[in-house]
């Protein structure tokens, strides 16, 4: 009974926070690695916020003309996939100015070396080199790509959030977060909680074209969840298989049809282990082409919600200026709290 009573008490006391760059079309990967756990994580938890990341998205080239309209398509995708304002808040992190606040905050108290080993920031350096982008040289290597982790530290412990649903790129992000409140505690005193990551099934989901890179928003390797039936049928027929012919869930040695395997049974909700029986005896051609007809079916209902919200933008901007306010509010309380252990 007393256990059941505290696991009950943990996940009534859960903050989730969780975020996305708009920095492309939201992909299978976005939402099997996170937005998928998002709307499950938002019945249970006491606060659950969901950020489009605007601030994030300008460390590395992008068009400002174009910008506004690129947040509000990923605002739509999350309603479209599920997230519900009555339960969440959808929020820009540009409207919610305690996010830099804070983030200048922890920048004074974290060391240039946690940030230089990270793995994410050299990509991202050499992303923006090969990127071809005409402003690509405005953006090498700035101090922003460098503190870029702590700006996400500060999005998460602003609302004291202790549970983060991401996939697996953001793991050492996440550690950071903890090194950041953690030491912030240890000079200033008590504020932050320690934060847990929450890692999804499809917590890495792999490109089509090659399956050893993850799936992103940059490259044209992805499923879109607005890309149109004729798309999706196009992409999974061109998917990169290896030579052999059975569909079995194999990692090392099939790398791409075990990728395949993997956004069929989380579309599909099927155990892997029947799919693979399914398919005994049928080929790649038959698999990945079933599987283009599962994701298909799985995205026209998304599609279909999202073009209504679409019409209704009076309706989706009220949504978002509800929540910001009460993420001001919340993100205040916080601050404050900073501020007087800070004697600033
Ligand atoms: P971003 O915008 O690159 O990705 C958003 C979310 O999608 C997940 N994801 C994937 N999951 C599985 N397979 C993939 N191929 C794949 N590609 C992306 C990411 O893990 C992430 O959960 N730094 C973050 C944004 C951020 C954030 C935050 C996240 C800023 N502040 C605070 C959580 C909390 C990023 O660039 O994600």
């Amino acid at each position: 009974m007393a256990e059941f009573l505290i696991l009950l008490y943990s996940i009534l006391m859960t903050k989730v926070f969780s975020g996305i760059r708009p920095s492309g079309k939201l992909h299978l990967g976005n939402y099997l690695g996170a937005i998928k756990n998002w709307i499950e994580l938002q019945d249970k938890a006491e606060q659950a916020i969901f950020a489009v990341v605007d601030l994030h998205g300008i460390t590395t080239p992008y068009d400002p003309a174009a910008y506004k309209q690129q947040v509000m398509d990923v605002i739509l995708d999350y309603l479209a996939a599920g997230i519900d304002p009555d339960k969440s808040l959808l929020i820009r992190q540009s409207k919610i100015p305690q996010h830099t606040e804070l983030a200048w905050i922890f920048n004074t108290i974290t060391p240039v070396s946690w940030l230089e080993r990270l793995p994410n920031y050299r990509e991202k350096v050499e992303q923006v080199e090969q990127s071809g982008d005409k402003n690509a040289k405005s953006y090498q290597n700035n101090l922003s790509i460098l503190a870029y982790p702590v700006l996400m530290a500060a999005d998460i412990l602003l609302y004291k959030s202790n549970l983060v649903p991401v996939g697996e790129d953001q793991l050492l992000h996440l550690n950071l977060t903890n090194e950041v409140g953690a030491k912030f505690n240890h000079v200033f005193g008590e504020v932050f909680p320690n934060v847990k990551t929450h890692l999804a099934t499809g917590a890495r989901i792999m490109s089509l074209q090659d399956p050893t890179k993850k799936m992103s928003k940059t490259g044209d390797d992805g499923i879109a969840l607005s890309d149109e039936p004729d798309i999706i049928r196009a992409k999974f027929k061109k998917a990169t298989t290896d030579s052999g012919k059975e569909v079995k869930f194999d990692q090392e040695n099939k790398a791409g049809i075990s990728n395949l395997l993997t956004i069929y049974s989380l579309l599909a909700k099927k155990e892997m282990r029947d799919i693979e029986k399914e398919y005994e005896g049928k080929n790649y051609g038959d698999f990945k082409s079933d599987l283009a007809e599962v994701t298909v079916n799985f995205l026209k209902p998304f599609q279909q919600k999202r073009e209504e919200y679409q019409k209704d933008m009076s309706q989706v901007e009220a949504i978002l200026e509800n929540s910001e306010e009460k993420a001001r509010h919340l993100a205040e309380q916080t601050m404050k709290e900073v501020r007087e252990k800070m004697g600033i």
